[in-house]
C-alpha cells in the first residue's frame, strides 16, 4: 500500500492526492484521504474503490479546506474492495491509514469486545480501535501507540491522525517502512521517496520502535521510553524527472528505453582497470571466496534473475547455487550456517518475504548480500552488504529495466566469483568484461527493434493461451517473458523448457495454439529446433526468436520469424529480454489496457 501525510501552510488535499498518484504503484484497489486543520475541529475523510483518480474527483467536489492530512492508496489483504473497507478508518478520535497486517486481528476483536462496534471487514479498523481505546485511557496519542502497537502480531506502518491536535501527524511502523521530510512549507511522510521528491532532497527512514510527530515546521522522533532520537538523514540521489513520464505513453516503455543507461551505470560502478571490483561496495574478495553454499533468493522477477545467474556460475565458476523463491525458502528448512553465502535480490528492497529470508539467514550466521534498487530500503539495512543496481526508480509495476540490472549484477559476480576461486585467469576475466560492456549497445539495438516485436504482438494479441519454450539461458529468459505478458496482458502465458514439454504440456497444444519458440544458443539450438517442430506439427503456430547466425532450414514453415542479434551465447539473455518486454507492453498497450497497472498486481508487496 501506499502511504502519504503532509502538514504545513498550504491545503493538504491536491497534495495529498498528487503524492497518491506518484506512489500508486504500490496499490490501486481503492484510495482515501483524510483532511484535518480546517475551521471546525472535524477530521474529514474521502474514499472510494478504484484508482486515484476517482478519489480525485471526489475530493475536488467536496474541495474541503485543512492543512494537514493523511492518504493511503490500498491493495487489499483484509477485507474485500469496497469503499468501506478502504483507508483511512476512524474510531472515536483517533484516525489511521496502515500498511501491512495485524495477524491478531481477530484475537483483538474479542480482547478488546469490538465485535459490534466494527464497521469494515479490515485488520485496520480493529487497530485503529485499539489505539483509540489507549488514548481514551491515557489522553496521549504517543503513549496510546506504544501501547497498542506492543498488543499486535504482525506487520505495519500507521500514520495517525488525533481530533485534538488538528496540526499533528503522528506515525508507527515496524516492517511496513515510513519515509519522512520537511519542505519548506511543511513536513511531509510516505512509504518510500517518490512521493518525498517534490518537498526535499533530504529525508530520513523513521526507525523502528520509535514514534514520529510532525507538526507544519517540527519532526520529532521518540524511542518507546519517550527518550527523543535524532534521525539520520539522507539524500535522495534520484532525479525528480526520473520519476515522470517524460512524454512516453507509459511508465514501462520509457523504462524499457532506460535499459541501455541503467546497466552501463550499474556495471561501470564496479569496474576498476578493466576488472571487477566490489570493494567500491565495500564487499572483502573473502565473501566470495569462503562459502559452502550459495542461495539466490527472491520473488517474482527478481528470482528470475537468480536463474541467470546460477546458470553463469555453473558455467564459468565451475560453483554450484541453488535458485529459492523467498516465500518457500523461509519454511523450507534451509541449510544455513556460516559456510553460507547468501544473495537476496530486490528491486524495491521492500519485499517482505525476501526481507523474512534476509532475517533468518543473518540469524543463522550466514553471509547476506543483497541487489537492490532502493538506497536505505528495508532490505539493503538488513543485509550484510549491498550491491545496488542504478536503475532509477521504476515506476511500471512490470519490471523491466530493473531486472537487467539484476541480470548485469549477475555477471559481475560471476567473474568474481570465478576469478577469486581459480576458475578464471584475469585474461579471462577481462575479456568476459569487455564483452559485458558492450552490452548497452545491444540493448539499445534491441529497443530500437520496436517495430518488428510490434508487429509479432499482433499475432498473439486474441490468443487466450500461449506457451513459450527455451533450454539453457533461453529458458531462463522465456520465465520471465512469459511472466512479463501474463502481467500486463491477461494472456494466459506457460514457460516451459523445450525439452520437458513433451512430458506433459503437449496435451494442450492444439491446431493454431501459438507459441514463441526462443533459439539463441548455439550449443542448443537444434535440439531447441526440433522441440519446436515437434510442436509445430502438432498445429502450433510457432514463432521463432532465433539468433542471427543460426541456421533454418525451411524457414518459410514457421509461422513467424524475428532475428536477434548475435551475440555469444551467454549474452543473448539480453536482447531476447528486450523482444520479449515489448512483445508484453505492445500486447496490453493494443488491447487498451492500463499497462503500468495491472489488475491485482503492486509493485512493492510488504505482505506475506
Ligand atoms: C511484486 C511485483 C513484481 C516483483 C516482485 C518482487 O510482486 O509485482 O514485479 O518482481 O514483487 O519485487 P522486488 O521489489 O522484491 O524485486
Amino acid at each position: 500500500c501506499g502511504i502519504i501525510g503532509y502538514t504545513g501552510t498550504r491545503q493538504a488535499a491536491g497534495l495529498l492526492i498528487k503524492g497518491l498518484a506518484s506512489l500508486e504503484y504500490r496499490g490501486y484497489d481503492s484510495a482515501g484521504v483524510a483532511i484535518a486543520g480546517g475551521d471546525s475541529k472535524d477530521i474529514n475523510i474521502y474514499k472510494c474503490v478504484g484508482k486515484v483518480a476517482n478519489l480525485r474527483e471526489k475530493v475536488e467536489n467536496a474541495a474541503p479546506k485543512g492543512t494537514c492530512g493523511i492518504g493511503h492508496t490500498r491493495w487489499a489483504t483484509h477485507g474485500g474492495v469496497t469503499d468501506v473497507n478502504a483507508h483511512p478508518h476512524r474510531v472515536g478520535k483517533v484516525t489511521v491509514t496502515h500498511n501491512g497486517i495485524i495477524e491478531n486481528f481477530k484475537e483483538l476483536i474479542k480482547a478488546y469486545n469490538l465485535a459490534d462496534k466494527l464497521v469494515s471487514g479490515t485488520d485496520t479498523e480493529v487497530a485503529c480501535a485499539v489505539i483509540n481505546n489507549f488514548y481514551n485511557e491515557t489522553e496521549n496519542i504517543e503513549e496510546a501507540l506504544v501501547k497498542a502497537v506492543d498488543e499486535f502480531k504482525g506487520t505495519y506502518s500507521f500514520t495517525v491522525l488525533v481530533e485534538d491536535e488538528p496540526g499533528a501527524i503522528y506515525a508507527v511502523r515496524n516492517v511496513s517502512p515510513v519515509v519522512v521530510a520537511k519542505g519548506e512549507d511543511g513536513c511531509v511522510l510516505a512509504s518510500d521517496i517518490t512521493a518525498l521528491t517534490p518537498f526535499s532532497k533530504e529525508y530520513f527512514v523513521l526507525p523502528e520502535e520509535t514514534v514520529l510527530k510532525l507538526t507544519k515546521d517540527e519532526i520529532t522522533v521518540k524511542d518507546f521510553n519517550g527518550n527523543e532520537v535524532e534521525p539520520e538523514y539522507c539524500e535522495i540521489d534520484w532525479d525528480v524527472n526520473a520519476a515522470s513520464k517524460n512524454g512516453y505513453p507509459f511508465f514501462m516503455e520509457k523504462e524499457i528505453a532506460e535499459q541501455p543507461k541503467a546497466i552501463k551505470d550499474t556495471i561501470e560502478a564496479r569496474i576498476t582497470d578493466d576488472i571487477v571490483d566490489f570493494s567500491k561496495d565495500g564487499i572483502p574478495e573473502e565473501v566470495f571466496k569462503n562459502f559452502q553454499r550459495l542461495y539466490f533468493i527472491g520473488c517474482g522477477t527478481a528470482m528470475h534473475s537468480g536463474l541467470v545467474g546460477k546458470s553463469l556460475l555453473q558455467q564459468f565458476a565451475g560453483a554450484y547455487s541453488n535458485v529459492e523463491i523467498a516465500s518457500e525458502f523461509i519454511y523450507d528448512n534451509p541449510v544455513l550456517d556460516e559456510n553460507t553465502l547468501v544473495i537476496a535480490i530486490s528491486q524495491s528492497g521492500e519485499t517482505i518475504d525476501t526481507l523474512e529470508a534476509v532475517k533468518m539467514a543473518k540469524k543463522m550466521k550466514a553471509t547476506t548480500i543483497s541487489i537492490i534498487n532502493v538506497r536505505e530500503s528495508s532490505i539493503a539495512k538488513a543485509s550484510d552488504y549491498v550491491i545496488y543496481t542504478n536503475a532509477g526508480p521504476e515506476i511500471a509495476v512490470a519490471s523491466t529495466k530493473a531486472y537487467s540490472v539484476q541480470v548485469a549484477v549477475m555477471y559481475l559476480l560471476t567473474v568474481q566469483i570465478a576469478m577469486i576461486n581459480g576458475k578464471m585467469t584475469l585474461e579471462e576475466g577481462k575479456a568476459f568484461i569487455k564483452k559485458l560492456r558492450k552490452i548497452p549497445d545491444v540493448v539499445e539495438e534491441a529497443v530500437k527493434n520496436r517495430e518488428t516485436i510490434h508487429n509479432i504482438s499482433r499475432k498473439i494479441i486474441e490468443a487466450k493461451d500461449l506457451f513459450m519454450l527455451g533450454r539453457g539461458l533461453d529458458y531462463s529468459a522465456i520465465l520471465e517473458g512469459s511472466l512479463k505478458l501474463k502481467e500486463i496482458s491477461y494472456i494466459h502465458s506457460e514457460a516451459y523448457s523445450s525439452g520437458e514439454i513433451k512430458h506433459g504440456t503437449i496435451a494442450l497444444i492444439t491446431q493454431d495454439t501459438p507459441v514463441i519458440a526462443v533459439v539463441t544458443q548455439n550449443k542448443l539450438a537444434s535440439k531447441e529446433l526440433s522441440n519446436a517442430i515437434e510442436v509445430r506439427s502438432r498445429g502450433a503456430k510457432v514463432i521463432l526468436f532465433v539468433k542471427d547466425g543460426i541456421k533454418l532450414e525451411n524457414e518459410e514453415e514457421w509461422y513467424e520469424v524475428v532475428r536477434l542479434r548475435d551475440v555469444s551465447d551467454e549474452f543473448m539473455i539480453f536482447p531476447v529480454t528486450v523482444a520479449l518486454q515489448l512483445l508484453a507492453y505492445y500486447t496490453s498497450l493494443d488491447k487498451g489496457l492500463d499497462v503500468d497497472k495491472p489488475r491485482n498486481l503492486a509493485k512493492v508487496v510488504t505482505v506475506e
